[in-house]
């Protein structure tokens, strides 16, 4: 059975990694559209990045869409730190010649919902969840279309990567975060806890190299690029592949484990705001609404994504 998915997200090369393996998986995955979120970086470089990552999967005829370039209530907050200037730095790569869609991205993901059975469609969300919480704002009917929310962000053994207590893509937009862990949606949580046990090391990303074809070596050149970061700041040896532990998880779940619990999002304390507080102990009476990974078969995650990403140009 084929999955509908929407691809939210803010390329990043991290992103790059997860819409390619998506795009290397037709038989299990339909990918309906891919919608940019400002986020890594702001949201004119976010869609140019996602058309350019499509074209280099050889699917310019997908269709991107722009959609929130700020968070709904905080300031917007980027990362070119990490993804440098353009969000996509490593690979030399062409500007995108593909269009981008008219319709902001909110109403894509309105619209699709709406024409779509309930619980049809899955929502592989990589960035700040501003465009999933406008939509279920905007049209709260479209809710129960969601088949289940797969996401990367938030944290809780590993603490936060932009601040002591918060991971980006909640920390980012907050508001948006508690909006959509309130939904009532199935949601399934990639944290750092388990993105943190997927690094690119130095074999790793030789594979990549070695793949015989163009993505292997750009994939290559753009976890070169960004794992410095996390090198430098962790002393680890390469830096996590966050946002394709979304994709993975649709392909094979069976590579993650993790618990049904409850995780709420602080959205008032400046000290500790975007912090997913997980009750991974179950220590409150406060109901699960999420299924918080905490561990992963990493070997199996590089022989999955190598597989894949083979099959592409
Ligand atoms: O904290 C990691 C997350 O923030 C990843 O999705 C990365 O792409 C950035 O968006
Ligand atoms: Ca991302």
């Amino acid at each position: 059975m084929v999955r509908k998915i929407i691809i939210d997200t803010d390329p990043g090369q991290d992103d790059a990694v997860a819409i390619l393996l998506a795009l290397a998986s037709p038989e299990e995955i339909e990918v309906l559209g891919v919608t940019a979120v400002a986020g890594n970086v702001p949201l004119h470089l976010t869609q140019r990045n996602a058309r350019m990552v499509c074209e280099l999967a050889g699917r310019s005829d997908m269709k991107v869409f722009a959609g929130c370039d700020r968070p709904m209530v905080r300031p917007l907050v980027t990362a070119e730190h990490v993804h440098g200037q353009t969000g996509l730095d490593g690979p030399v790569l062409p500007e995108p010649t593909m269009p981008l869609q008219d319709k902001h991205a909110v109403d894509f993901i309105i619209e699709t919902l709406r024409a779509e059975e309930a619980g049809a469609v899955t929502l592989c969300v990589l960035g700040p969840l501003t465009n999933i919480a406008m939509a279920f704002q905007m049209a709260p009917d479209v809710v129960e279309k969601v088949q289940e929310i797969v996401l990367m962000g938030g944290a809780y053994f590993e603490v936060g990567n932009i601040t002591p207590a918060a991971e980006f893509n909640i920390y980012v937009d907050p508001q948006a975060a508690a909006v959509v862990f309130a939904s009532g949606v199935p949601i399934v949580v990639m944290p750092l806890d388990v993105t943190h046990k997927v690094l690119v090391t130095k074999a790793r990303a030789n594979a990549f190299r070695d793949l015989g074809n163009t993505c292997g070596p750009v994939v290559a050149e753009m976890t070169d690029f960004f794992e410095r970061f996390d090198m430098e700041k962790y002393g680890s040896d390469g830096g996590p592949l966050h946002d394709p532990c979304v994709t993975a998880y649709l392909l094979k779940p069976e590579l993650f484990t993790g618990r049904q619990i409850n995780v709420e999002i602080e959205v008032a304390s400046e000290l500790t705001l975007g912090m997913t507080v997980a009750d991974w102990w179950r220590v409150s009476d406060r109901a699960p609404n999420a299924t918080f990974m905490g561990d992963v078969d990493a070997d199996g995650f590089f022989d999955l994504l190598n597989e894949r990403l083979a099959r592409l140009p």
